[in-house]
């Protein structure tokens, strides 16, 4: 079959993936209408809003792209059904959450909107259309969309032969923070699929930007399990070094110098080697899971839990950091100002989904602390969303302490000297450079005596710290 000559894309699921992942496309491709489509109006609306810091997500450089092409060759559209009907080429870049009830509750991924996006597909398409799954799926879901496809067209092709339809599988592998960078210049793009001429016209369409060498063809299974693995492999990192720093802190080594060794080795590398307070965002514990799964249902029992162990020593990593804020505090933060700095998963995105911050701070909350938390990206609405917890704007520490009051609260802080403020400890969670900056003469002023810092993120210089008498606790340093 000839290649067949892309002129109209359109992306369903406006989303961390979706936007970010269209709007580089379009850049690179002018003569590609690009639309990308939501059934939430709200986000849609956002993405079209003139006041660009309104855009519903927040990546470095990405205002600045869509300013330049939105209404040229990039579109935001809640009309999804209409966009596809005139698609020749489609994304389903849609959510793949765990399941949370049903075969598979609390591992599987629920693929309930990829099904969906499969049927408005076929219920709308009018001629050949190449479907790109660009969602993270379990292996094999690419035959269950092939399906939807073939059994609901079968009558509507009989009318019109041209109806027709090719699934490719390119997983995205960008990271929030980064996603601009990584999508100009990805390491790889992976391409999985059966039609070698569906397949083409994606390559052409990366080859606008990417490199002919970067773009790799694999069968459609091996992609969407590649996908799956690369993950599991970058959280397995991140445990390893976090239970590493665990028994640094035991021992008197520093995890620092021990990633800076082993990085050394050029067969295990330098990146993803950072002990942190346990990684977050939307994909590293649903994407395992989703293998622990398959694992299981595949009859590979030993397999699953080897998996299963990088998510367990998360969740431990997590405990026992709130847990070692309150042994230091004397053995209750009851009562007790907390200045949290940051809440984001990681730096440089307004993105909390499985943050280690909403873990901590809830067991904080649990233990009747009371938290000022800032974050420059995050608000105070998708605070207490996360917390499941109403702010309490009106904090008044020595009120509430007459009161003898037990129970945790939050508020809202939007300058860090401000959260700081007659703190008893500072807790450092994302490593935004603000935090850096900051001036430990002063902080040692405006705090409570005794004070705790910890920094989980070996963001600040101890010496800094330390020379103003606050007392100092790092991750994975075993001189604390
Ligand atoms: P997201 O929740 O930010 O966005 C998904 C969007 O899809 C939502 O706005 C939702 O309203 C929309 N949607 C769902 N069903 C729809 C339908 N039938 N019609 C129209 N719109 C629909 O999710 P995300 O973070 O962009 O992730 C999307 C997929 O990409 C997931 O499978 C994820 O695992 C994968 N992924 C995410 C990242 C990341 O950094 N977030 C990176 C690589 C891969
Ligand atoms: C991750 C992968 O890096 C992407 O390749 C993938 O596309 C994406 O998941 C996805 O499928 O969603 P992301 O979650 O955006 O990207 O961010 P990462 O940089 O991987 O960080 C994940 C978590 O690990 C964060 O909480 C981060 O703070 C933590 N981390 C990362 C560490 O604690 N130490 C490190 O050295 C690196």
């Amino acid at each position: 079959m000839q290649n067949k000559e892309i002129k109209n894309i359109c992306c369903i699921g406006a989303g961390y993936v979706g936007g970010p992942t269209m709007a580089v496309l379009a850049k690179h491709c002018p003569n590609i209408q690009v639309t990308v489509t939501d059934h939430n109006l709200e986000r849609i609306n956002d993405w079209n809003s003139i006041d660009l810091s309104k855009l519903p997500i927040y990546e470095p450089g990405l205002d600045e792209i869509v300013n330049k092409y939105r209404g040229k060759n990039l579109h935001f559209s809640s009309e999804v059904e209409k966009n596809i009907s005139i698609a020749d080429m489609i994304f389903i870049s849609v959510n793949t959450p765990t399941k949370t009830k049903g075969v598979g509750a609390g591992k599987a991924s629920d693929i309930k909107w990829v099904e969906a996006c499969a049927r408005q597909v076929a219920n709308n398409a009018k001629n050949h259309t190449i479907i790109v799954e660009k969602s993270t799926l379990p292996v094999r879901t690419a035959e269950v969309i092939k399906n939807i496809l073939e059994s609901a067209t079968s009558m509507k092709s009989q009318k019109n032969p041209s109806i027709s339809f090719d699934v490719l599988s390119n997983p995205e592998f960008l990271s929030e923070g980064s996603a601009i960078q990584d999508l100009m210049h990805p390491d790889r793009v992976l391409i999985g699929g059966e039609e070698e001429s569906a397949i083409d016209s994606l390559t052409e369409i990366y080859s606008n930007w990417v490199p002919k060498s970067k773009i790799l063809r694999t069968n459609i299974w091996s992609s969407e399990l590649a996908k799956l693995t690369a993950n599991a492999f970058l959280a397995q990192r991140i445990s390893s070094i976090n239970s590493i720093a665990a028994l640094c802190e035991a021992t008197g080594a520093d995890i620092r110098e021990v990633s800076r060794a082993i990085g050394s080795d050029s067969r295990i590398g330098s990146k993803f080697l950072d002990a942190g307070p346990g990684f977050g965002g939307s994909c590293f514990k649903k994407d395992i899971l989703n293998l622990v799964y398959l694992c299981e249902y595949f009859g590979l029992p030993e397999v699953a839990e080897f998996w299963e162990g990088v998510v367990k020593l998360n969740y431990w990593h997590q405990d026992r950091i709130s847990q070692l804020v309150v042994k230091k505090l004397f053995g209750t933060v009851t009562g007790k100002k907390i200045s949290i700095l940051g809440f984001a998963f990681k730096a440089n995105t307004n993105d909390t989904r499985e943050s280690a911050s909403i873990k901590i701070c809830k067991d904080l909350l649990e233990e009747g602390a009371i938290l000022s938390i800032h974050d420059p990206k995050v608000d105070s609405d998708q605070i207490a969303k996360d917390l499941k917890m109403k702010e309490k704007k009106s904090f008044k520490r020595d009120k509430l302490i007459k009161e003898n009051t037990q129970e945790g609260n939050w508020y809202f802080s939007d300058e860090i000297y401000e959260s700081i403020n007659n703190a008893d400890a500072v807790l450092v969670l994302t490593e935004w450079v603000d935090y850096t900056n900051i001036n430990w003469d002063k902080v040692s002023k405006i705090m409570r005596k005794p004070s705790w810092i910890f920094d989980t993120r070996s963001i600040i210089e101890p010496g800094k710290v330390i020379k103003t008498g606050l007392n100092f606790w790092r991750l994975g340093d075993g001189l604390n």
